[in-house]
């Protein structure tokens, strides 16, 4: 099978390619690249066909010979809107939305959306499930919504499209990103000796590995369900809700002299939720996660030592990603569109 993976260059991408290629799927990327040099360690180069171009800009000639999509190129996390929302709206959005249309006729025949929780936003009144009112807060958590909803139309017998709304992820990745709850926690931790917690650390997520979702990714490619074409699911683990100040005692299993501190700077930020997962477990009963909380932040400390990760990476915002695109607009690289100049 020939799989086209968007956003391949990203945190999740960098993971997901070699899990595909060990698997004998044939890859195809399309990234505009704009991390490529905030990789955090230089593994062995993956090989397969990597086309650097802006989604934006995908044509159908791209799209010859493709068997499948997973989309993963977006502007992706909620502080990214504040370049500007409409932004967000168009590499998120649009594109999306543009791309499967020119998959469908293109002859693909599955499109795997990576949407996200976040469009859950507040869900005070407990566990919201598939079901629930949506409450997406931010740009970013708007563009999933209205390419769910937009993409659900396309959905046919020979176009099958999943709408995977994800946990948000943890774990190392060669593209590692350090604006993700966990990520964040544990840099913090290894470079200031402090786990810096930047709201009153009650707000619920569930949460998921970057290696158990890039499983979950080639499970959906490999998928004949019918029943799921064309529908959201939650992808995540219900064992794996947590109150971001539960994460405090995991870091500190490994890094006991660590110490806490309540920044209070997100009050702002609302969002919490607690998400159910059954609808998931129903159809993927084999899943399971091999890389729970605790080994995996192990991992993300024994990978950023072994990276030679440094505090002055962390304050220069080397690993965020707003950071890097602001940097890239002020050096000029790119214009206030994203494009590169
Ligand atoms: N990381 C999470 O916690 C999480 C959770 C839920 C959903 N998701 C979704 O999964 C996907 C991947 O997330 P990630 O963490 O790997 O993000 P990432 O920012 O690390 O990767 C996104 C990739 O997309 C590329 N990209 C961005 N704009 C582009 C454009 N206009 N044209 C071409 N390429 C472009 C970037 O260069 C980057 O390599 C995103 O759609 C994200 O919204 C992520």
């Amino acid at each position: 099978m020939k799989v086209l993976v968007t956003g391949d260059r990203g945190y999740i991408g960098s993971v997901l390619v070699p899990k595909l290629l060990e698997k004998g799927f044939q890859v195809v990327g399309i990234d505009s690249g704009f991390f490529e040099n905030n990789l955090i360690s230089k593994t062995r180069e993956p090989n397969y066909k990597k086309i650097t171009k802006d989604i934006r800009e995908v044509k159908i000639s791209d799209l010859s010979g493709i068997d499948a999509i997973i989309h993963l190129s977006a502007l992706s996390n909620d502080p990214m809107g504040q370049i500007n929302p409409k932004l967000t709206e168009e590499i998120n959005y649009k594109s999306s939305v543009r791309l499967a249309k020119l998959a469908k006729q293109a002859n693909v025949k599955k499109f795997i959306f990576s949407s996200s929780c976040s469009i859950y936003g507040i869900a005070a009144l407990g566990v919201v499930d598939e079901e629930s009112r949506v409450n997406p807060l931010t740009a970013y958590a708007k563009s999933k919504i209205k390419t769910e909803d937009a993409l659900k139309k396309l959905a046919s017998d020979n176009f099958r499209v999943y709408l995977l709304r994800n946990s948000t992820v943890y774990g190392f990745s060669p593209m590692f990103r350090n604006d993700l709850v966990v990520n964040n926690l544990v840099t913090t931790a290894l470079a200031f000796g402090q786990i810096r917690i930047l709201s009153d650390g009650t707000p619920w997520r569930p949460l998921i590995d970057v290696r158990d979702l890039s499983d979950i990714f080639i499970e959906f490619l490999k998928t004949e369900d019918k029943s799921l074409n064309g529908n959201v699911i939650n992808i995540g683990f219900n064992e794996n809700n947590f109150q971001v100040k539960d994460l405090v005692d995991i870091i500190r299993e490994y890094l006991p002299s660590c110490k806490v501190v309540y920044t209070g700077e997100h009050v702002s930020d609302p969002r919490s939720y607690r998400v159910r997962f059954d609808l998931f477990k129903k159809h993927f009963p084999q899943a399971y996660p091999k890389w729970p909380l605790s080994r995996s932040v192990k991992d993300i400390i024994e990978n950023l030592q072994k990276s030679k990760f440094k505090r002055k990476d962390f304050e220069r915002g080397v690993y965020t990603r707003l950071a890097v695109l602001r940097k890239l607009m002020s050096e000029g690289k790119i214009d206030q569109n994203l494009f590169w100049k």
